[in-house]
């Protein structure tokens, strides 16, 4: 009886963390979203003005900065130094910057290191790039997600709007873009699909179409 792992790994925006969460509440299994985490980090810097070229700085500061989620509600509440950052790392500025400061080695290893310890004793679904290829290689099921890059930049767009954020279509799609771009490319764990995951395209399914399709999937680990 060892605690289950679901593994969400796939590109930006493309509806990860929902999926994620909907299951987490229908099973009663923690989320952890990794990227929030990854977020977190790359605001610390911006805050602090670091040169984001000096991975030297970068690799140690890292010793000064503690994460920590708050699970309530399956959202993903992230402490950064003990304050709630969970909106301001969805920003521009943070999602601009976070796919260099996630290709550097240390920070990985770092982030991981404390992945896998939240994943050792509980069920849980963690969302990300590399979930499925590093963090859990083992994970009971995985997923790969994907969806047509203009819908995702729609959805995206919305949500932002939605929250009263003054960003435009363009600069979102081109973000997407960009970030899988960098994502994909980067030498240290890319985004790349494990041999065993399933991938899941939603660019045609509704939010339930998803979770029965996941849900059917994870059902026999149960
Ligand atoms: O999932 P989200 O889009 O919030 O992730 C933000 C960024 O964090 C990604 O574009 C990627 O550069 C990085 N990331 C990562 N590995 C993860 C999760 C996120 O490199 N497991």
């Amino acid at each position: 009886n060892k605690n289950i792992v679901v593994a969400i790994d796939g590109y930006s925006s493309c509806g990860k963390s929902t999926l994620a969460k909907a299951l987490a509440k229908k099973l009663q299994f923690i989320y952890v979203d990794s990227g929030a985490m990854y977020r977190a980090v790359t605001l610390y810097f911006l805050r602090n003005e670091t040169d984001l070229k000096n991975h030297d700085l970068i690799i140690d500061a890292l010793e000064h900065i503690d994460l920590n989620f708050h699970s309530r509600d399956y959202q993903s509440h992230i402490l950064l130094n003990g304050e709630e950052v969970s909106e301001e790392i969805r920003q521009m500025p943070v999602s601009e910057n976070v796919s260099p400061i996630s290709a550097i080695k240390e920070v990985r290893q770092q982030m991981v290191k404390e992945q896998q310890k939240m994943g050792k004793s509980k069920n849980i679904i963690m969302d990300g790039r590399d979930i499925g290829t590093t963090v859990f290689p083992d994970a009971h099921v995985k997923f790969f997600m994907t969806a047509d890059p203009k819908i995702r930049a729609e959805r995206r767009f919305n949500e932002l709007s939605a929250k009263g954020e003054n960003v435009s279509l363009e600069e979102i799609f081109e973000n997407i873009a960009h970030r899988d771009f960098q994502d994909t490319t980067r030498q240290e764990s890319p985004l790349v699909r494990a041999d065993d995951a399933i991938i899941l395209d939603n660019t045609n399914l509704t939010e339930e179409e998803q979770l029965n399709f996941a849900l059917e999937k994870i059902m026999p680990f149960l």
